[in-house]
């Protein structure tokens, strides 16, 4: 079944991270002045693939760091070996393995594992999300100024009219907590857990959001664009919230004040 192979692919991954995570490792850079990638992210992505093509063969691949296996196939596995890689590489336990199934274009599945704080989100379309095994749904907030939200930056800094900094300055100067933990994965998945009332980031990539938007989007939040259209791995803005707030949200982020 192909849920039992997502859950072994993610653990196997995991337990590259756990092998690796504050002992000695390779890291070395990609473009951008901190853009890391180490040893353990390219063990985790060759043990999370060794056990996807195993199973299925003629499925495409797409993962970070290898890119893409172009398979003709109406399935494709989305991998970020190393969600959290700065985090990672430093010692911090806000890191995991990230892998969204699509179907058809589509998102159905998707498994994101933080084995340092032993946290596996799981989410199926149709079917809820869970945080081991239990299922979480996101918050009740209803007031934009009382939330607590997340944020993540990119490697380059994206000069642009309500960039980054402009909407994070924007809720820091009104006393809204704004929280960046480096890893857009667990971000998405802590608000799918209730945690955090939203997330919102200007430039992701496709394996750092697949599998987490589906977390958001089935435990009941809202996840679009910066425009308020329908989000896609696809899209680099991101905007995911407990849905309540999700308007508002963008409103400031388009420009409004808060
Ligand atoms: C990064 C993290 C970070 C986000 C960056 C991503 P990586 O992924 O998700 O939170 O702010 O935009 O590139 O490099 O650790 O896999
Ligand atoms: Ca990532
Ligand atoms: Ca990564």
């Amino acid at each position: 079944m192909i849920k039992s192979t997502l859950l072994k692919a993610t653990e196997a991954g995991a337990r590259e991270l756990q092998r690796f995570f504050n002992g000695e490792f390779k890291v070395s850079n990609k473009e951008g002045m901190n853009n890391l990638v180490t040893e353990a992210d390219h063990a985790a992505e060759k043990a999370i693939i060794d056990v996807i093509k195993e199973d299925y063969p003629s499925h495409f691949i797409l993962s970070e760091e290898a890119g893409e296996i172009k398979m003709d196939s109406e399935y494709k596995w989305i991998i970020d070996p190393i969600d959290g890689t700065v985090n990672f590489a430093n010692g911090i336990p806000i890191c995991c393995v990230s892998i969204g199934l699509e179907h058809n274009g589509k998102v159905v599945m998707g498994a994101v594992y933080n084995p340092l704080m032993n946290e596996f989100y799981f989410a199926q379309k149709g079917f809820g999300a869970s945080l081991n095994d239990k299922k979480i749904s996101v918050s009740n907030k209803t007031e934009l100024v009382k939330c607590c939200m997340v944020t993540g930056f990119p490697y380059s800094y994206l000069d642009m009219p309500n960039g980054p900094l402009e909407v994070f300055e924007k809720f820091i100067r009104k006393g809204v907590p704004v929280r960046r933990l480096g890893s857009a994965a667990i971000d998405l998945c802590w608000v799918a857990a209730g945690r955090f009332d939203a997330f919102f980031e200007h430039s992701l990539n496709a394996w750092d959001s697949a599998a987490g938007f589906l977390m958001v989007k089935e435990a009941g939040g809202k996840v679009t664009d910066m425009e308020g259209n329908p989000y896609s791995p696809y899209q680099k803005k991101i905007v995911a919230s407990n849905g309540k707030v999700h308007d508002e949200l963008l409103a400031v982020i388009n420009g409004g004040s808060i």
